[in-house]
C-alpha cells in the first residue's frame, strides 16, 4: 500500500478538517483518527478523535483518548476500541506506526511523531506568512464586516473603540485569507436625534450664534446635548398625573413646564421632514456634522491603525430611500402585520418572544428597519456571502431579531439564491474599575482622542526610561507603537462576549500578557538577527534562512509545534470571529520563544549546523509573531 501524502485530506475524504490546518500535527494526527474511528467504527463516524498533546513526554508527544467514549457508544471494552482503532488509522510518515504497544491504561493511545516529521513540517511552513496563506480561489468568499459604527456630532468613546479595533481586525485576517472584504461603517446620522441637532444648529446660526464654518466636534457634541436636553420634559409626569386623575391645577402646572420642549420637539420633527425631503438648506448643515464627525472618526480610525475609510461609511441616511420599499415588502408578503396602527414582524416561530417594530404608528422608520435595507444592500448589491457585525452584545436582541426578519422576507438570500450568514459578533463593555461601564471622572464617557493621548505620554515616559539612548523621533515612534499596542491588544485578548476592567496601568506594562510584551518579544528575536550578523556575517545569517531544521531538544520540539499551529490559529480566528485566540496563541508562543532561548543557545550553538538550524526556527518565530500582530492591527518596531 502507498504511503498517503503528508498534505492535509481533500474534501473527498470528507473529513471536517478545517482549512489551513495542513501542517499543524495535531490537526492532522484528528482527521488521521476521525478517518480510522469511521472506518473502524462506521455508525460512529464523525465522533470527537479527541486528540491532546500528551501531558507526559515519555508517552509519545499525542495521546488518543477517544476510546473511552466510543466504548460506550458501541458496547465493547475500551481497550478492545484503542486496538481496533490502531488497526484502523493509518498515521502515514506523520507518526510512528500504532500498535498493540501503543495502548495504554484503560484504552489510551500514545503517539509519537517520527523524527523527521516536524522538520518537514516546518519546512513547508517557512513561507512568507508561515503557513496562514490564502485559502484556494474556490474557497473564497465576499464577507461585508460591520465596524466603527459611530453616531454624528457625538466624539468617539471607548464604546466606540471594540466596535472599531474587533473590526478592523476581523477584517484583516479575513482579508489575509483571501476573503474579499466589504467594510462597512453605518454611521449613525439619520433620524430625530440628528434631526434635532441641526434644527438647533440652524436657529443658533440664524442668530449669528454660531460659525458653520468653524464647527468644531466638540461644539457639535454641545450642541446634541444642549438639543436633547430642550426636547425632553416631563411628558411622562403629565401622563401620569392625567392617568391618576390629579387634578387640572397639577396638570396645567405640568403642562406649563412643556411648552419649551412641545415646541423644540415640533420644530426638530419639521426639520426631519425637510431633511427626509432633501431641503437644500437643511441638508447644507446636516453636511456640516457629517463632514466634521466624519473627519474626527476617520482621524481616530487613522490612529487606531484601523483600516476605515470614507468610501467604508455607509451611514443609515444611505438607506433612506430604500425604507418604504423594504416595509411595504414585509407588508405586502404578510410577513409584517399591522398592530394598532404600527407595523411588526412576529418572530414567535422562530424562537424569539420580541416582536420587531419596523414602522411606528406616526409612519416613522426605526433602526432596525434599516438594518433590514442594510442587510438587503450587503447581501443582494454587494454580494454579500457572510456578514459580520462587530457591535455591543448590549444590542443582540436586536440583531437576532433583523437576522430573522431578513431571513423570512429573503433579504439575506444573493441574487442567485445562495444563503447569506449573518452573524453579530458581540462583545461585551469596558468597565471601570467600580465595575460599571468605564467613564471618566466627571462622569462622561471617556473621548477615543484623550485615550490615545494619554497612552501616548506614559508610552512615551516608559520607553525613554528604558532606553534612555532610543533619538528622540525614534522615541516617539516607539511610543506611539507601544501605545497601540496597548490598546488594541487588550481590546482583543478578552474573550470577545465578554466585560473588561479598563486599566492604563496594566495594558502599557512591559511584562504579562500584554501588547508591548509581545512587542518586545519580536525585537528581542530581532536583536539575535543583528547580533549573529554581527559575529558571523550577513553571508552566514542569510544561508541560516534554508539551513535544516534539527529539533533534538525538547524546547526545541515545543517552539516548533506552537509555529506548526499558527495557520490553524489564523483560520479558527477567522471562523469564530475570535480575534482573542491569536493572542492567546502569540502569547504562548513567546512564551516557548523564551524558553526556547534559555534552554538552547543560538550565538553561542556548539557547532554551525545547530547555530544555523537554531538561527531559522528564530527567523520562523520572528515571522510567526510579527505576521500575527499585524493581523491584530500591531506594527512591529525594528527596537525598543
Ligand atoms: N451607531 C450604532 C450605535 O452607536 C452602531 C451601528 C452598528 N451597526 C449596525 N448595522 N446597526 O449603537
Amino acid at each position: 500500500m502507498s504511503q498517503p501524502p503528508l498534505t492535509p485530506p481533500t474534501a473527498t475524504t470528507g473529513s471536517s478538517l478545517p482549512s489551513g490546518s495542513g501542517h499543524d500535527p495535531l490537526s492532522l494526527l484528528k482527521a488521521r483518527f476521525a478517518e480510522g474511528i469511521a472506518k473502524a467504527f462506521p455508525g460512529q463516524a464523525g465522533a470527537d478523535p479527541s486528540i491532546a498533546a500528551s501531558r507526559n513526554a515519555q508517552f509519545g508527544d499525542y495521546q488518543c483518548n477517544a476510546a473511552m467514549a466510543l466504548g460506550k457508544a458501541v458496547g465493547q471494552p475500551p481497550r478492545q476500541v484503542a486496538a481496533a482503532l490502531v488497526a484502523a488509522v493509518d498515521v502515514g510518515d506523520l507518526a510512528e506506526p500504532l500498535t498493540e504497544k501503543s495502548i495504554a491504561g484503560p484504552g489510551f493511545i500514545n503517539i509519537t511523531l517520527k523524527a523527521d516529521a516536524l522538520a518537514r513540517l516546518l519546512t513547508a511552513v517557512d513561507t512568507a506568512h508561515a503557513g496562514a496563506e490564502p485559502l484556494p480561489e474556490g474557497q473564497r468568499q465576499t464577507v461585508v464586516v460591520d465596524l466603527c459604527g459611530v453616531n454624528l456630532a457625538k466624539q468617539m468613546h471607548v464604546g466606540h473603540l471594540r466596535s472599531t479595533v474587533i473590526g478592523d481586525t476581523l477584517a484583516r485576517v479575513l482579508e489575509r485569507l483571501g476573503h474579499r472584504v466589504k467594510r462597512q461603517n453605518h454611521v449613525g446620522d439619520w433620524g430625530l436625534p440628528i434631526a434635532m441637532v441641526t434644527a438647533r444648529l440652524m436657529r443658533l446660526a440664524a442668530a449669528g450664534q454660531v460659525d458653520l464654518g468653524r464647527l468644531t466636534l466638540d461644539d457639535l457634541n454641545t450642541a446634541y446635548r444642549a438639543a436633547q436636553k430642550e426636547c425632553s420634559g416631563e411628558f411622562e409626569a403629565l401622563e401620569i398625573a392625567r392617568k391618576w386623575k390629579m387634578g387640572p391645577k397639577i396638570e396645567a402646572e405640568i403642562d406649563a413646564t412643556l411648552d419649551g420642549p412641545k415646541a423644540a420637539t415640533e420644530a426638530a420633527r419639521a426639520t426631519l421632514v425637510r431633511l427626509q425631503n432633501h431641503d437644500p438648506a437643511v441638508m447644507a448643515v446636516w453636511q456640516r456634522l457629517v463632514d466634521v464627525t466624519m473627519a474626527a472618526c476617520l482621524e481616530i480610525c487613522r490612529r487606531l491603525n484601523a483600516d476605515v475609510r470614507p468610501e467604508h461609511s455607509a451611514g443609515e441616511s444611505t438607506y433612506s430611500g430604500d425604507l418604504a420599499e423594504v416595509t411595504a415588502l414585509f407588508e405586502k408578503s404578510g410577513i409584517a402585520q399591522v398592530d394598532d396602527g404600527a407595523l411588526v414582524v412576529r418572530l414567535n416561530d422562530v424562537g424569539i418572544a420580541e416582536p420587531l417594530l419596523i414602522r411606528k404608528r406616526d409612519g416613522a422608520a426605526l433602526y432596525a428597519t434599516t438594518d433590514l435595507a442594510a442587510v438587503r444592500h450587503r447581501v443582494q448589491r454587494l454580494g454579500a456571502q457572510r456578514a459580520v457585525y462587530a457591535v455591543d452584545a448590549r444590542q443582540s436582541l436586536h440583531f437576532r431579531q433583523v437576522f430573522a426578519a431578513a431571513h423570512k422576507a429573503g433579504l439575506s438570500r444573493t441574487a442567485t439564491g445562495e444563503q447569506a450568514v449573518l452573524e453579530h459578533a458581540a462583545f461585551g463593555t469596558i468597565l471601570g474599575e467600580d465595575g460599571t461601564p468605564f467613564k471618566t471622572r466627571s462622569g462622561e464617557s471617556y473621548k477615543l482622542s484623550d485615550l490615545l493621548d494619554e497612552a501616548t505620554a506614559r508610552a512615551g515616559a516608559a520607553v525613554a526610561a528604558k532606553s534612555p539612548d532610543l533619538a528622540a523621533s525614534e522615541r516617539d515612534a516607539v511610543a506611539r507603537a507601544v501605545a497601540l499596542a496597548a490598546i488594541r491588544y487588550t481590546d482583543l485578548c478578552t474573550e470577545r462576549t465578554k466585560d473588561y476592567v479598563f486599566s492604563l496601568d496594566r495594558m502599557l506594562a512591559f511584562e504579562g500578557n500584554t501588547g508591548p510584551y509581545l512587542l518586545y518579544a519580536v525585537v528581542r528575536v530581532a536583536s539575535i538577527f543583528r547580533k549573529a550578523t554581527e559575529r558571523f556575517g550577513a553571508g552566514a545569517v542569510a544561508a541560516a534562512e534554508t539551513a535544516p531544521f534539527v529539533l533534538g531538544q525538547p524546547a526545541e520540539k515545543t517552539l516548533a509545534l506552537q509555529l506548526l499551529r499558527y495557520g490553524t490559529v489564523v483560520h479558527e480566528v477567522a471562523r469564530a470571529s475570535e480575534p482573542s485566540r491569536l493572542c492567546a496563541y502569540l502569547y504562548e508562543t513567546a512564551g516557548a520563544f523564551s524558553s526556547f532561548f534559555d534552554q538552547c543557545p543560538v550565538l553561542a550553538a556548539p557547532d554551525e549546523a545547530t547555530r544555523a538550524a537554531r538561527l531559522r526556527l528564530c527567523r520562523l518565530t520572528q515571522r510567526v509573531l510579527s505576521d500575527g500582530l499585524t493581523l491584530l492591527g500591531i506594527p512591529v518596531v525594528e527596537r525598543m
